[in-house]
């Protein structure tokens, strides 16, 4: 693992920013597995400057998301699919048929059809060239939650408490965030062959000391990451100072 600390968030998001550009430019049609939430508004910033400064071509690259929120509508606001299009996908000349997000607009009981669809989508690409990753408070990646057990394919989730009092206050009546996901299993994540997670801010403290301790646990996903060949995690000092 490579462990890089930063001074502050923007820093980070430069580092970070800085490595998929290499990426992009060693290999036009790379395959990226793309995260939302607001770690990763910085380095879609920065990206979206690169590109419009000429110095990125994103016309051969294609992307998949970690995760959709279920039930959603995709021009729902709060959709992980509207934060894309918001953040990166109009900002860069991504072509519309390589940009991929689970879709949220099912039921349920619908959703084991969409996960396998999505998983066939990834392995028809190739799989994936850079995950990046956020994580959660409690160590959660993509909506991989905490449990007993971790699961290898793309599947339906039941939000835990904790991430739904993280991520309602994004919505204009927090009552109303849903109260299932989908969300890529550590199979795909672990397929990829480079990852980079970024922890930002005190809440991600107990997160990254999960990633960078000695132990691995399915009480904190994250942890796992740690036996990826190529992980680098980039912090900021307020994450990392215990
Ligand atoms: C969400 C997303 C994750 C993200 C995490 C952290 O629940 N499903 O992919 O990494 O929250 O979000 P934030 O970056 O806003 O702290």
């Amino acid at each position: 693992m490579q462990l890089i600390v930063c001074k502050t968030a923007d820093e980070a998001a430069l580092r970070a920013a800085a490595l998929i550009a290499e990426q992009i430019r060693s290999k036009p049609d790379s395959v990226l597995g793309l995260p939302t939430g607001s770690t990763p508004i910085g380095v879609y910033s920065k990206l979206s400057s690169m590109y419009a400064a000429g110095e990125l071509d994103f016309s051969r690259i294609v992307t998949f998301n970690l995760d959709e929120y279920l039930p959603i509508a995709q021009s729902d606001p709060n959709s992980y699919c509207a934060f894309m299009h918001r953040h990166l996908w109009d900002k860069v000349n991504l072509a519309p048929e390589n940009t991929h997000i689970p879709c949220g607009e099912i039921e349920i009981e619908d959703a084991e059809d969409e996960c396998r669809r999505y998983d066939a989508a990834i392995k028809q690409a190739g799989g994936l060239d850079l995950q990046l990753l956020g994580v959660g408070r409690n160590g959660h990646i993509g909506f991989n939650e905490p449990n007993d057990f971790l699961q290898l394919p793309t599947h339906a989730v039941t939000l835990t408490e904790s991430t739904l009092e993280a991520n309602s206050p994004l919505f204009e009546n927090p009552d109303d965030i849903p109260r299932h996901a989908i969300s890529a299993g550590l199979g795909s994540i672990f397929g990829a062959k480079k990852i980079i997670l970024i922890a930002l801010g005190k809440d991600k403290k107990a997160a990254l000391s999960a990633i960078l301790n000695n132990t691995v646990t399915t009480d904190a996903p994250a942890s796992l990451l740690k036996l990826h060949p190529d992980l680098t995690v980039i912090c900021d000092t307020d994450a990392y100072e215990q």
